[in-house]
């Protein structure tokens, strides 16, 4: 028997929802094998930061680190100020268990309407970088709240961090049937940093012969995410640019509900984590409404990460059994998440 120790972090609002049935349909797919998932739940997000004042202690990070995995809800919420857990959590996690690759597919199922006229075949991934760029959180402000006020943000690149993602990039897109990379960047104006993403891919090609690759600037990418989205096989790319970019081919691909994500540490130094790209909606929260789906199509890059591919690919086609059928019906989070339980079992 293999027993995979998960930590669960339900977070805020619907993420607590949404995990749940995201357990559900784990146990569903791994049920009559020799695999248990042996969950430990952390009280983590707003609730506690009420409480207590703390985001994520040294303890509870290193609790989580004695795990195969993480998955993870959503963070965040009106009654918290902007940034803390955010930073404190979310960032906090990402940076400190080196998830240096955050994994984004955006893939079009039948079924499922695209806001697109022409959507066409929208199948690729996005690998964004996770540990790096503006996010480090490199800046400061001075003479705040004056008319002299100066506020820097300096994006951080180094040559190891960007190459150890656009070597990921390559082997993911080398394993891809079209086996296309498209660097996205912005080098006629970053031009520091922008020009270390190209060396770096112009160098790491040459270990992936077979791959192609091109080049778009961020700008030029958002159009032909809207005009052309199949043109685009996987695509690599900085944290911040990243984060967009996921954002609008979530869009495409029928919604932010539909979202995966994971938050990879490629070298398993530490677990890897998997997360739906949606936040918290405290808008809709305890209502029934959220869609678990994202939070399923994540749980199928946590069984992936594990090498458990039989059982992602079932639960990868549960999702896509149910969203083409799925129609203009509305069910509640938990209906969606019976109905993939009994896809699995059936
Ligand atoms: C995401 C989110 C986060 C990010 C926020 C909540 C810090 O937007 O996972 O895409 O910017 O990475
Ligand atoms: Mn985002």
């Amino acid at each position: 028997t293999r027993s995979i120790k998960l930590a669960v972090i339900p977070g805020d609002g619907i993420g607590i929802e949404v995990v749940e049935q995201g357990l559900r349909v784990l146990e569903a797919a791994v049920a009559g094998t020799d695999v248990r998932i042996d969950p430990t739940t952390f009280d983590l997000g707003a609730a506690r930061w009420h409480r207590t004042g703390e985001t994520l202690t040294d303890g509870d990070l290193e609790a989580i680190r004695g795990h195969d995995a993480i998955l993870l809800g959503a963070i965040g919420d009106p009654s918290v100020p902007s940034g803390v857990l955010e930073r404190g959590l979310l960032l906090k996690l990402r940076f400190s268990l080196d998830q240096y690759v955050n994994l984004r597919p955006a893939k079009l199922y039948q079924g499922v309407t695209s806001p697109l006229a022409n959507p066409g075949n929208i199948d690729f991934v996005v690998v964004r970088e996770g540990t790096e760029g503006p996010y480090v959180g490199n800046g400061g402000a001075i003479r705040v709240g004056t008319p002299h006020e100066v506020a820097n943000e300096v994006s951080v690149n180094t040559a190891f961090g960007v190459e150890r993602v656009v070597r990921d990039a390559f082997s993911r897109a080398a394993a891809r049937e079209r086996k296309h990379l498209t660097l996205v960047h912005k080098h006629n104006v970053l031009v520091n940093a922008g020009h270390l993403w190209r060396r770096t891919v112009e160098r790491v090609n040459a270990e992936f012969p077979d791959v192609t690759t091109d080049y778009l600037h961020v700008d030029a990418a958002t159009i032909f995410l809207t005009t052309n989205p199949s043109r685009f096989d996987v695509i690599v790319t900085d944290n911040l640019f990243g984060d967009i970019l996921t954002d609008q081919a979530a869009a495409i691909v029928g919604g932010i509900g539909l979202a995966a994500s994971a938050n990879i540490n490629a070298d398993r130094t530490a677990p890897s984590m998997f997360e739906p790209v949606h936040g918290s909606a405290p808008d809709i929260a305890g209502t029934g409404k959220a869609d678990p789906t994202a939070t399923v199509a994540s749980v199928k890059l946590l069984l992936d990460h594990l090498g458990l591919v039989d059982e992602a690919a079932r639960v990868e086609a549960a999702i896509a059994a149910d969203l083409a059928e799925r129609g203009d019906r509305v069910r509640s989070t938990t209906e969606v998440g019976s109905d993939l339980v009994a896809r699995l079992n059936g």
